[in-house]
C-alpha cells in the first residue's frame, strides 16, 4: 500500500516589514505539524512563502524609494533566515513572483472566466490597505478597519466581479457535510451568519501596477488575495509536476490565524469549486497573539521579531515549546518574556534537563543493565532483568497521539511532562545511586528515549541530542541542555 501523506501549509506571509512572533508562530506550530506526521511515517509535504504583490508591497516600496521586486527580494531572506534559526524544515518556500505561480493564477483566472463566474463592473467601496481588502460600513469601526485602526479609503473603480454570491447554497452544504473543514469548530457559526449578505467579489484593480495581469484584460491586475491563494496549488506542482500534484492535493491543512478565517473559508473554496478543482480537507483557524497584552503592530503596540524573542533565553527550542504549551491551539495568547523565561527555567531546565543530567551521570558512574534482546517488544522484556518497563508503562501513548490528532497540543506537552515528572519522582524513590540497580537505570534510559520521541516535534535540536547521548554504548553525562536563567 502506497505510504499515506499529507500537505500543510502556513499563510504566505507579506515580506513589508520583517517576521515578527505572529509569523513565527504559525510557522513553528506547521513545523511541529509536518514533524508529527513524519514521525508517524507519513510523507509530508511543508508549504509557507511570501504573499508579494498587491498595493501593500507597492506602498512599503515606495516609500524606501525602491521598486517591489527589488524591495522584496531584501525582504525575502529575512523570513528565510528567521525560519532557519526557529529549525522550520519546510519543503518549499513559495514567492507569489515566481513564474511557476504567475502561469497557474493565469490558468485559473482564465478557467474561472470561462465557467461565466467573472463579469465586469464597477466597484465602490471602502478600502483597507492593511487588509488589501474592502469592507462595507457595517465591518469599520468609526470608519476604521478592525484590525488595523486606520481609515478605510473610499475608492471607485471598474472592476471584474468574481461570481461569489451564487454559491452560498454551495458554502452552506460545504460545512455541513465536512464538519472538520473549519476548526475548531466554534469558528463556524460567525461564518454562517456573515455568509447572510454575500456579496460577488471584486477580483481586478486598475488603481496600481503591482500583480499579475489579468488574461482576458491586461488594463487590469488580479486583485492579490485572489492570486495568494493560488500558492497552495502552484506549492505542490500544479501545471508543473502533475505527480506531485496528485499525490499531495488536496491540502490536509491549511493553517491561518482568525485575521484571514474569511478569505480561506469562503472565497477560498469557492474559487476551487468554480475551477473544478478539489477542496482542501480543513482550514484550522488559530487565535491571535498579544505582546504584554498588548496588540502586536508596528504603528501601536510593540512588536517582537525573530531575533529578539530567540535572544530571550537564547535557546530555540524554548521558543518553540512555550508557544505550542503557553495557549491552546486556537485560542489568543499572551506572549511575555516573563512568561517564556518561566516556562524554560521551571519545565525545560529543572523537569526535563534535571532528568536527562541526573539519569546520564548515574548511567555513567554504576552502568546499566545490558540492553533487552532484540526484537522483544519492550513492554514484553521478561528476560533480561526479569520484569517488565514498570516505568514506561506509565506513558500513555495512544492518548498522547490522539491529543496530536486533535491538535491539543498544549496538552500534548502537559502530558509528556507529567510522565518526566513520574520518571523524576522515580529515581527519587528508587535512589539507584545506593542501589546501584542497573535494571532502574535501564528503564529510565528507555523511558527518556521515549520522551525524546515524543518531543522531537516540538524541540528537535535538544530532542536530537538527549537521542544520541542515549543511544551510545557509552553513556555520558553531557552539557546542560537549558541554562537556567
Ligand atoms: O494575511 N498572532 O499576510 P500577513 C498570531 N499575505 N498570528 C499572527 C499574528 C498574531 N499577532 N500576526 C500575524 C496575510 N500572524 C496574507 C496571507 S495566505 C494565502 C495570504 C500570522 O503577513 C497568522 O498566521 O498579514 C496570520 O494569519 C498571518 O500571520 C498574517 O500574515
Ligand atoms: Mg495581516
Amino acid at each position: 500500500m502506497a505510504r499515506k501523506k499529507f500537505y500543510v501549509t502556513t499563510p504566505i506571509y507579506y515580506p513589508n516589514d520583517i517576521p515578527h512572533v505572529g509569523h513565527a508562530y504559525t510557522t513553528i506550530v506547521g513545523d511541529v505539524i509536518a514533524r508529527g506526521h513524519k514521525l508517524k511515517g507519513e510523507d509530508v509535504f511543508y508549504l509557507t512563502g511570501t504573499d508579494e504583490h498587491g498595493k501593500k508591497i507597492e506602498t512599503a516600496a515606495k516609500k524606501k524609494t525602491k521598486n517591489p521586486k527589488e524591495f522584496v527580494d531584501e525582504l525575502v531572506p529575512e523570513f528565510k533566515n528567521a525560519w532557519k534559526k526557529l529549525n522550520i524544515d519546510y519543503d518549499r518556500f513559495i514567492r507569489t513572483t515566481e513564474k511557476d505561480h504567475e502561469k497557474v493564477v493565469l490558468k485559473i483566472l482564465q478557467k474561472v472566466f470561462d465557467k461565466g463566474d467573472i463579469y465586469l463592473g464597477e466597484y465602490e467601496g471602502l478600502y483597507c490597505t492593511g487588509c488589501e481588502a474592502y469592507y462595507t460600513e457595517r465591518d469599520l469601526v468609526d470608519g476604521c478597519c478592525p484590525i488595523h485602526k486606520t481609515k478605510a479609503e473610499k475608492l471607485k473603480e471598474k472592476s471584474y466581479f468574481f461570481k461569489l454570491s451564487k454559491y452560498k447554497k454551495k458554502l452552506l452544504k460545504l460545512y455541513k457535510d465536512n464538519p472538520n473543514f473549519i476548526l475548531p469548530k466554534f469558528r463556524v457559526k460567525e461564518i454562517i451568519n456573515r455568509l447572510e449578505d454575500l456579496q460577488d467579489l471584486s477580483i481586478s484593480r486598475t488603481s496600481f501596477n503591482w500583480g499579475i495581469k489579468l488574461p482576458f484584460d491586461n488594463k487590469h491586475i488580479s486583485y492579490v488575495w485572489f492570486d495568494a491563494l493560488l500558492n497552495y496549488l502552484t506549492g505542490v506542482g500544479y501545471l508543473k509536476d502533475d505527480k506531485k500534484f496528485s499525490k499531495f492535493w488536496p491540502a490536509d491543512l491549511h493553517i491561518v490565524a482568525k485575521d484571514i478565517m474569511w478569505f480561506h473559508v469562503v472565497i477560498w473554496p469557492t474559487m476551487l469549486m468554480s475551477a473544478g478543482i478539489k477542496l482542501p480537507k480543513t482550514i484550522f483557524v488559530h487565535g491571535y497573539w498579544t505582546f504584554n497584552k498588548k496588540k502586536i503592530s508596528k504603528s501601536r503596540g510593540k512588536v517582537i521579531n525573530v531575533n529578539e524573542l530567540i535572544s530571550i533565553t537564547g535557546n530555540v527550542d524554548s521558543i518553540r515549546y512555550f508557544l505550542l504549551r503557553e495557549t491552546p491551539f486556537g485560542d489568543d495568547g499572551d506572549f511575555s518574556e516573563q512568561a517564556l523565561i518561566d516556562r524554560h527555567n521551571n519545565e525545560l531546565a529543572n523537569k526535563l534537563g534535571n532528568l536527562v543530567s541526573r539519569v546520564s551521570g548515574l548511567i555513567e558512574k554504576f552502568g546499566i543493565s545490558k540492553s533487552a534482546p532484540k526484537g522483544v517488544p519492550l513492554d514484553m522484556q521478561d528476560g533480561v532483568f526479569g520484569g517488565k518497563n514498570k516505568l514506561l508503562k506509565k506513558l500513555n501513548e495512544a492518548k498522547i497521539e490522539k491529543l496530536f490528532e486533535n491538535y491539543e497540543f498544549d496538552k500534548v506537552l502537559n502530558e509528556i511532562f507529567s510522565f518526566i515528572d513520574i520518571c523524576n519522582e522515580y529515581v527519587q524513590n528508587k535512589k539507584p545511586w545506593e542501589t546501584r540497580d542497573k535494571k532502574v537505570l535501564y528503564e529510565l534510559k528507555e523511558s527518556i528515549l521515549k520522551i525524546a520521541d515524543l518531543l522531537w516535534p516540538f524541540i528537535p535540536e535538544s530532542a536530537e541530542k538527549i537521542k544520541k547521548q542515549f543511544s551510545a554504548t557509552k553513556i555520558k553525562k553531557s552539557e546542560i541542555l537549558f541554562k537556567k536563567i
